[in-house]
Order: structure tokens, then sequence, then C-alpha cells
């Protein structure tokens, strides 16, 4: 396969910054402690708030005493269901669409829904006071059988747990009458865990009253929009009147992309005790209450001829949900996009638990679909004889098979065959256990990697200023994937300047607003739009240098004129041109702003208008005419000790095409990133629920189960860099989702080829290969 690349299209695109390595511009600042998170805010008067959660999952709270609490030095207020004063108006429209992820309100009733769930607050002039009143609270409880986990659901046949997911059904063709006729038939069942995001800085909230209508909170949140609105429906407030302060978030991986119940709480605790008030949860408490990925079971029906091709597929999946809230785990589509199958259909329930509700998790749906898609793919090779990428190569969609689109750029053809070469992926060999170093099996894994383009309508502002600084201010958010560095760049090309003069602020709701840090957006959505403001505000520049008739380049056309480290001058003369400083100077000017919208490529106008509303209005993955994806491929080598069977992860090549590279370095962490929690997901990860409680029982980061660095060999990454106007006006497409997806499987088709063991449940314990 010797195909050139295509040539990169024309895009007005100015150079410089855009696509260099460049460093985070805000590590200075995390590494030295200079950077502050949200509960990190020093406010006069702080009070400090902890959590009492339920140590049942289901049933009631028959009493609550809380006068031992009351008695500790220092506390302020114990909040409880029967306490004065702690009646929330419930949002109307769930997340995304409207503003919530919670669907239980917390503190509302003595009902217990889920395992977690708040029963108290405790508010002191201290932490410690606080921590000690919360551990005098013993709440007596009424205890009624509880669901704890997807399977106890499926289990127990209640029909009132159960509930169709119509978004999630899809048919194309006859799938089972193609089944039926197919040479080979695989029926497999394939499982997933609950498992939950650990970011590095815990959920929590700093709630600071500035009047009885004016709220302000620190929170980090990958969509700040959604606790402006939250609050302002539970109080009762105009959204303009409630702040948002969220400068840098550690980690939030879809579950900051909604609001919890610790949010409304510190507001309520702030009001009461009439202080601002701190509240940030535990680690533990980070295990209920905030979200988690929902366990699966997705049972597969592939047909396909001898000699490989799919004719048929068939998934049925159940999803665990809680008793609240309807959040899907999409498992499926990434079936029915990838490969070129005729026939299909999808059917999908969610199966409620107490577990409360379930939410969004790097590459939410993919990640866990793509581990059934890519390990049947994997079956088929083994069934058909062929090898795994020879299979997938023969299934290959030259045209969206969903929406029969074309697709705006696809690359994976590339992928396949470079990380095919980088691999060394021709010298496996078939048959399982055939590979070996010494006593050591040696197996060789596989998955095609993908992940849809989302985008967002975006605003932003830009400032040139006559010092020679310029800044961005964009109400969109830094979830710790390198979004002020690669704003930064697009921001210095757009200004004309060097990258270290620019400024880009986000994480405040009074800056301009953008949408949620999810779905692998922002490069994409926000992208655009900090080029146009940036680009809009050096047009102000030049408008103003051609009309002053001190200027060397008075009465030019500003559409001849360019800029380069903050001097602007005639494109074709590039000596003849002055610094943005002399001609803000002698304007009498301190700066120029300039406004920006930009609508998504192929986005629909209304967008605008619904983000301005506070709706995420994303376009869809197939807007303007094209199937818009990223694609990849993951290689992966297992070592297998054939008498202990522990698998260990030696090795790991990824390659990726995203469309254009802004910044090869963030691109490629977050790839590896991914790839490695890929590597979690397939042999780590999980989330114990204990049979007699139904409280999970590995809620701490010694327990649940993630890899670190003596579980990583070598992790090669290599990102293609062909643009994709599709896409975006940059050509970028978002990585953030995309380099956990298929990697389990890569890993449990290494371990089939390591072994001879086919593990279809995750994640991949030595007890399955005994
Ligand atoms: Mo991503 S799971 O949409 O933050």
């Amino acid at each position: 396969m010797t195909r050139a690349l295509p040539k990169p299209l024309p895009l007005d695109v100015p150079g410089g910054a855009i696509g260099r390595r460049l460093d985070r511009v805000d590590g200075p600042d995390k590494v030295t402690g200079h950077a502050t998170y949200a509960v990190e805010y020093e406010v006069p008067n702080v009070a400090h708030a902890v959590l009492v959660t339920s140590s049942i999952a289901h049933g009631r709270v028959r009493r609550i005493d809380t006068s031992a609490a009351l008695t500790v030095p220092g506390v302020l207020a114990v909040l409880t269901h029967e306490s004065g004063g702690v009646k929330l108006k419930p949002v109307e429209a769930p997340f995304p669409e409207g503003t919530s992820g919670t669907a239980l309100l917390p503190l509302q009733t003595d009902k217990i829904e889920q395992r977690g769930q708040v029963v108290a607050v405790v508010v002191a002039e201290t932490l410690e006071q606080a921590q000690h009143g919360a551990v005098l609270i013993e709440p007596e409880y009424e205890e009624e059988p509880f669901i704890g986990t997807l399977e106890e659901s499926l289990k127990s046949g209640r029909a009132d747990l159960r509930e169709p997911v119509e978004d999630e059904e899809y048919q194309r063709g006859e799938a089972e009458k193609a089944f039926a006729e197919a040479e080979i038939q695989l029926d497999l069942t394939y499982t997933t865990p609950q498992e939950n995001h650990n970011p590095l800085e815990m959920h929590g909230t700093l709630a600071v009253w500035e009047s009885e209508t004016h709220l302000t909170v620190y929170e980090p949140s990958q969509w700040i929009l959604a606790p402006k609105h939250t609050l302002a429906h539970h109080f009762g407030l105009d959204p303009e009147h409630v702040r948002v302060v969220s400068p840098y978030i550690g980690g939030g991986f879809g579950s900051k992309a909604a609001t919890w119940s610790h949010l409304p709480l510190a507001a309520l605790a702030a009001k009461i005790v009439k202080r601002p008030v701190k509240l940030s949860r535990t680690r533990a408490q980070m295990f209920a209450g905030v979200g988690y990925r929902p366990a699966t079971v997705q049972k597969y029906k592939l047909g396909a001829t001898r000699d490989g091709k799919i004719t048929s597929i068939s998934i049925q999946a159940e999803t665990q949900a809680g008793m609240n809230g309807d959040f899907p785990e999409p498992v499926a589509g990434v079936t029915q996009m990838l490969y070129d199958v005729p026939n299909m259909a999808v059917s999908h329930e969610l199966a409620r638990t107490h577990a409360g509700e379930g939410i969004m998790m790097r590459a939410p749906g993919e990640a866990s679909g793509s581990f059934a898609l890519e390990s049947a793919v994997d079956e088929l090779a083994v069934a058909a004889g062929l090898d795994p990428l020879e299979v997938r190569l023969r299934n290959y969609a030259e045209t969206d098979p969903k929406s029969g689109l074309p697709y705006s750029s696809k690359l994976l053809r590339e992928c396949y065959r470079q990380g095919a070469d980088l691999f060394g992926w021709e010298r496996r060999t078939p048959e399982p256990g055939s590979m070996r170093d010494g006593d050591t099996l040696i197996g060789w894994g596989m998955a095609t990697v993908t992940y849809p383009v989302y985008a967002s309508a975006a605003t932003a502002r830009a400032r040139i200023f006559d010092d020679g600084r310029a800044e961005i201010e964009a109400g969109s958010q830094d979830i710790g994937t390198g979004t002020y560095t690669i704003l930064t760049q697009i921001a210095a090309d757009g200004f004309g300047m060097e990258a270290g003069s620019v400024k880009v602020l986000l994480g405040d709701t009074n800056y301009p607003k953008n949408a949620y840090s999810g779905g692998s957006r922002t490069a994409a959505s926000v992208g655009d739009v900090v080029m146009a403001a940036s680009q809009g505000a050096r047009q102000e520049l030049a408008l103003i240098a051609v009309q002053d008739e001190e200027s060397p380049l008075h009465g030019l056309n500003p559409l001849d004129l360019d800029a380069r480290e903050g001097r602007l001058f005639k494109r074709d003369e590039p000596s003849r041109g002055e610094t943005f400083q002399d001609i803000l100077t002698r304007a009498g000017r301190n700066h120029v702003e300039v406004y920006r919208e930009v609508l998504p490529v192929g986005g629909d106008p209304k967008s605008l208008d619904q983000m301005m509303g506070a709706k995420n209005a994303s376009t869809e993955a197939d807007a303007a005419g094209y199937a818009r994806h990223s694609f990849g491929a993951a290689f992966v080598e297992v070592r297998v000790d054939p008498d202990l069977m522990t698998p260990r992860v030696s090795r790991i090549v990824g390659v990726f095409d995203i469309g254009r590279v802004l910044n090869r370095k963030t691109a490629e962490s977050q790839l590896i990133g991914g790839m490695i929690w890929g590597v979690g997901m397939a042999l780590h990860e999980q989330t114990d629920v204990d049979p007699g409680t139904g409280l999970v029982l590995n809620a701490d980061l010694a327990e649940y189960q993630l890899p670190v660095n003596a579980d990583i060999g070598a992790v090669e990454v290599h990102v293609l860099d062909v643009p994709d106007p599709h896409a975006s006006r940059l050509g970028a497409r978002g990585a953030g989702e995309l380099g956990i997806v298929g990697l389990a499987a890569a890993v449990a088709n290494a371990v089939y080829h390591a072994t001879g063991k086919r593990v279809r449940d995750l994640p991949i314990t030595i007890d399955k290969l005994c």
C-alpha cells in the first residue's frame, strides 16, 4: 500500500505558531502552584462544609439526629432534609439540553434512591470542625432491597427497571435474514463494568453570595454555563447574576460537564450561614453521586462470508442507569459507522440500579462499544483464518454506511499502514501462543480507532493593547487538555504576534459564551472563533493605520497588509510597516477590541441562539453534507507469564488522523493518555459493589485499580497532519476522546493471541485467564 497523502487544502491560516510543539502556557503556573483551582481560592470569612452520605443504597432516613454535631465547637449549621430553608427549585430540562446532571435533588426528601446520596451537610469555621461534626451524625435508616449492579438489575427480571432507549434503536437492511444466511455466524456477548471518573482534582464548590441576588461560585466545570443556569433555577435568580469562575480544572473526563449535588448544597449552606462556603468532595465521595461510566452488556450477532466480509451485525445492548436520570451509554454508535456492513439492527435498553445517574466518561459509547465491535472483528479474523488487519481492510467503508455521505476526510488506511509498519505487524504469526520470548508468551493485537467530530457555535473577544500585549476572552474551559496552549497559538497567528505576547483567558462566565468542553469539540469550535476574533482585532488596527496620514501604511488597502511579531506591514513590501504599539499610541488608543461569533462548519444558525440560551447546540457528525470522524489504528503487544497468567502491556503503537495538528505535543499527550486509559479499561478498572450493602467497595485510588508507570511499556504515537476543512475552518478535529477507543479490544485481542483465551468480560484479570 503506497498511497500518497492528499495535499493539505489551501486554508487561510497564517503561519507561525500553529502546529508547533509549544509547551503548555499554563505549565509553569501549574507546577509552581500558582494556578488556582476552584476550592483553593481564598475569600475572607469562609466557612467549610462537609457532606454526610448515605450508608444504604435504597430506603429512607427514619431519623437524623444533628444535636451532637451542633455541639462541636465551630459548627455553624447542619443541613438535612428536615432542616428549614433547604428547598431547591428543580430544573426542568436535563443535561445537555438544559443545565443539570442531577435528576435527584439533594436533601429534598427522606427517600434514599442511590448509594452515597447526601443526607446532611455540616458547616463549620474550619474543615476539621466540619469533619468532626460529620462523624457525629449517624442517621437511622429504613433499608429496602437494592439493586447494586447492572447484573443484579438484569437478573431481577423486574420490567419496571428496564426502559427501551428509542433514540438508540437502529436498523438498516435485514440483519436477521442476513445472519441466518451467513457462512460464518458468531453469537457473542461482551460485558464492561461500571467505571468511575478519577480526575486528580475532586469535585467541589466555593460559593460566595455577593448580595441577596448575586452569587459567585468557583467550581471546576467542563461547562461553566451549566452551574450558572442550574443555580439560577434552584434559587430563582437572574442567570446574569450568577457568575461561575473555573480557570483551571484538574481533569473532568465528562463528569464535570454536568452539575452535581454539592453545587447547590454549597450555595445553600452559604446562604444559611451568611458566609462564603467551601465544599470539596473527598476521594471516596467521588465514587457516588458524580456520575460514572455505566456498565454494559452487548450481545453481538455477527454474520460474515467465509472470506471475512461482514454481512450482518445485530446488537442487543443493555446499559446501567440510575433510578433517576436517563443517560444511555451510546454503545452502538461506533458499530453503525465503522465498517461497510449492509445489514444492521440495534436495540438498547436501560437497566436501572441504585448507583445514581451515569454520565459521559471519556469517549462515552465509543470506549465500551468499540471493545465489543473490535473484539468481534478479531473473532471473525480467527474464524475466517485471516489476519486481523486484513479483515478490517476487507470491510473498509469508503462512504459512511450509516448516512451514505462521503467522509469529510478519512485517512484510516494510512493509519493502518503506518501503524503496522511502526509496530512490525508483518512479523506476527497467527497461531495463538506461537510467539514467545523465552517462556514468556507474546501476543499482538490491533483495533481500529474512531470518534465523531462534534462542533458548537462559539464566541470570543480579542484585544490588542498599546504595550505590545494582546488577549483573548472566551467563556470556554481548559479541562487539562491543552486548550490554553492551542488557543494561544491560534491567537498568536491571528493577531500576527509572538505566542509569548498573547494571554488567553478562559473559565469565567463574564467572558463570551461557549459550549461545553466535551465530545472533543473545543479545538474545532473555540479554535475557529479565536482565529476570527484575533484576525478581526488585527484588521481594526489595519483600518486605523491606513487612515492615518502619519503611518507608512497610509492609503493602502487593509487586505494587502500582513502582520508578524506585532508589526503590520505591506505583504509584498515587508520593509514598509510599523508596530502595533506605534499605531495605537499615535491614535491615542489604549487598545482595540472586537467580539466575534462563529457557527461551526455546516452548523445551523439557530445553534448560536440556542447556545446564547445556554443549550449546548452541537452540530451533528454528518452536518455539512459530510460524515465527519477522526480515525486511528492501535497496535498492542502483551507479555504473559504462562505460570501466573499476568498480562502486561509491553508496547503500544497508535497512529491517528485528527485533521490539522494544532500542537503536536499536546495532541500526542492527549492520545497517549487515552491509550493508557485504554490499558486501564482492559486490565484494571472496575467499580466493585458490596453485595451486602450496595455501596462501592473500592472507593479510593489504592483499590480502584488504574495503570501506573510500571504497568505501561513503550508507547509510540504518531499523528498525521492533514487539515479537514469540513470539520472546522482551521481544519482541526478534536483528539481528546480518540485515544481510548479500540484500545481495550486491542489488548484483549493481544491477550487472545498470546494465550488462546478469549476474554469478553472486562477487565481481563488473572482469574479469567486460568
Ligand atoms: Mo468528554 S467524556 O465528552 O468530557
